[in-house]
């Protein structure tokens, strides 16, 4: 049976033992990690979440008694040793932190037996990510694990630290709300008490802050957790987590200001990495045109060239006909590639067709300069040699092309320098490379719905210089909005907020709203924005995003303690669940077949 703690203290963790403890008395408690038995010698690695000590039973330093018991433990016992520390008889691990020192134990407890778990609880694991998530309890018992989700902690008490000493106020919003509109879909809550409404877990506590602004809060922030009913991806979960904050009296350069500071504070104490500030900015457009990206890995070159002007004339149907219809023909570089095999070279034309490419022309220049090329056919040789000279072509290069609606082709091409980036090894997981992204597009059309929608959300100021536009050309507007990306991957994104009327109800107008729609959603809000409301501005991270760039992960998962997977079911627990019959009958839902 399981022994107790009775009489027992904890004196350290296992992994805070070191050389400078030897000669002390000490009690450690933790999970055996492995238990080699050389007859009349046992060691024990005992591991807890600061790391592993080594105990060892030694013939004639411990009684027969202790030296069975020893013997009998097995993986995952949970066990409490006290005993003296001293330096290791045997040859120092250089592994592990405590490698030059072992424990000589005078007593153990077994506090809890163990069955043997289904994986081994290791570093590295090579089981299966399902598996794993099915017992995500001893999952989490593994280092990388642990310390992903330290530095998360981490990351967590140094952002309230510094924005509590910059003057913001940590508020609570509340979870069961009314939806949001950010444009994923939201997840319902039934209500019980008014049978037939529904109310809407936030996307993002967008609205609460905005009024918290009115009500002279001045700044605010939040670890909030965030509800978005979306297609997952390695970078994308259903609940996740903003690091959310809104400040008064602000414009753009105020809110990057703060935000420079505190990614600086963070890179600095959680991985030791030096960001030189400020941190570089690119328009919406530049990013478009030179990485087909609104967030673009800058860690390489590649970049996109738009050679729509160099192809208009040629006889290559592909080109003219995109350039016809108002689209353009770009191309990427990939140097040295030019011998890639030509099976390689279909799978990246699988790969763009993905994107949306109709196809994808190539141009192989030979280390000799020889030009193998899809449609060399229907060019001159003269207008060949013009497109290569346009793309900086040299001996050895492959030359992409895409040609389509500009959305397409950045798209496709954006992708496709990923790719080969991944397949040339371009990139350098220790680099770090901030860029904001500034003045987007306000608007987006969407073929969908046959109307604008916003491409951030309808509280989102425009550029004060293209308030002009927004009736006779609404497309061409540009936003007061910005997102902070790193390597490749948006991180967070915010915007100055509308704060006049009259801009929001135009805004709304454009959007296809009435104003009794606009008052039905939002009346909240528009109501408030009627007693003095000021100038006010803010941003969000994902702090999930955040924590798996930081700890060089390439899931979200790696970061969440219980994430879900891909069709948003948590393996462990099986939520969702069906509810029973008495609860849908409380809550007046009837299921259809
Ligand atoms: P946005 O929608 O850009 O802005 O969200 C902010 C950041 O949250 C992260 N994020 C996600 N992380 C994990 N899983 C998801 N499904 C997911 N969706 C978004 C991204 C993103 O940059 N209210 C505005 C912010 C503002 O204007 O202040 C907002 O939510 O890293
Ligand atoms: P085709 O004449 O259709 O065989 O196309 C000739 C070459 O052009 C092939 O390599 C196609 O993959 C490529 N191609 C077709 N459509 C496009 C497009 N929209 N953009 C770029 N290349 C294309």
């Amino acid at each position: 049976m399981a022994e107790s703690m009775k009489g027992l203290h904890r004196t350290c963790r296992c992994g805070e033992l070191s050389a400078a403890n030897i000669g002390e008395t000490v009690t450690v408690m933790g999970w055996v990690q492995k238990n080699r038995n050389k007859g009349g010698l046992v060691f024990v690695d005992v591991r807890d979440r600061s790391g592993i000590i080594q105990v060892v039973f030694e013939e004639g330093k411990a009684d027969e008694e202790l030296l069975a018991k020893a013997a009998s433990l097995r993986s995952e016992y949970v066990i409490a040793v006290t005993g003296t520390v001293e330096r290791r008889s045997g040859a120092v691990n250089e592994n592990i932190a405590t490698g030059e020192i072992e424990v000589i134990p005078s007593a153990l407890r077994i506090l809890s037996e163990s069955e043997t778990p289904p994986f081994p609880i290791e570093e590295n694991s090579k089981t299966k990510e399902e598996l794993r998530l099915k017992y995500r309890y001893l999952d989490l018992r593994r280092p990388d694990l642990q310390k992903n989700l330290m530095m998360r902690s981490q990351i967590a008490t140094l952002t309230r630290q510094f924005l509590a000493e910059e003057g913001f106020w940590e508020i609570e919003t509340p979870v069961l709300g009314k939806t949001t509109p950010e444009g994923a879909r939201d997840y319902l809550v039934p209500s019980r008490i008014h049978p037939g409404s529904f109310y809407g877990l936030p996307q993002s506590p967008q609205l609460y802050k905005q009024l918290l602004m009115c009500s002279g809060y001045d700044r605010y922030f939040q670890i909030a957790k965030c509800f978005r009913d979306e297609d997952l991806r390695a970078d994308r979960q259903p609940e996740f987590t903003q690091i959310d904050m809104e400040l008064s009296f602000v414009d753009v350069d105020d809110v990057i200001e703060v935000n420079e500071r505190l990614l600086a504070k963070l890179f600095k104490e959680v991985v030791g990495v030096e960001v030189s500030l400020p941190i570089p900015r690119m328009t919406w457009a530049e990013a478009m045109n030179r990485y087909g990206s609104d967030k673009p890995d800058v860690r390489f070159g590649m970049e996109l060239h738009d050679v729509t002007e160099v192809v208009k004339d040629c006889e290559f149907v592909v080109f003219k006909g995109a350039i016809e219809n108002g689209g353009s023909v770009r191309g990427i570089n990939a140097k040295g590639q030019g011998g890639m095999p030509r099976k390689k070279i279909d799978k990246l034309v699988d790969f763009a067709k993905d994107f949306g490419a109709k196809g994808l022309a190539y141009i192989a220049i030979g280390e000799d300069g020889a030009v193998k090329s899809s449609f060399a056919k229907f060019m001159s040789e003269e207008e060949m040699q013009r497109l290569i000279a346009a793309m900086d072509g040299e001996n050895g290069d492959l030359l992409l092309f895409a040609a389509d609606k500009n959305k397409v082709v950045w798209d496709v091409l954006g992708n496709l320098r990923l790719e080969l980036a991944r397949q040339m090894e371009l990139t350098d997981k220790n680099e770090y490379k901030f860029l904001w992204i500034t003045e987007f597009p306000l608007l987006e059309w969407s073929e969908e719905q046959n109307r604008y929608t916003a491409m951030h959300h309808p509280f989102t100021m425009p550029m004060e210089e293209d308030l002009q536009y927004i009736d006779t050309d609404p497309g061409r507007v540009r936003a007061k909005a910005y997102d902070i990306t790193l390597n490749g991957n948006e991180i967070g994104g915010g915007s100055i907020r509308i704060h006049q009327n009259e801009i929001q109800e135009k805004m709304f107008e454009v959007l296809g709203f009435t104003k009794e729609q606009a008052y039905n959603q939002f009346g909240f809000l528009l109501n408030a924005f009627k007693y003095g409301v000021l100038p006010h501005a803010g941003l969000a991270y994902g702090l999930d995003r955040l924590v798996m760039l930081m700890a060089k992960t390439d899931s979200i998962r790696d970061v969440m303690a219980f994430p879900k997977v891909k069709d948003a079911s948590c393996l462990m627990t099986e939520a969702p669940s069906r509810a029973d019959e008495k609860q849908l009958e409380e809550l007046g839902l009837k299921l259809s077949e």
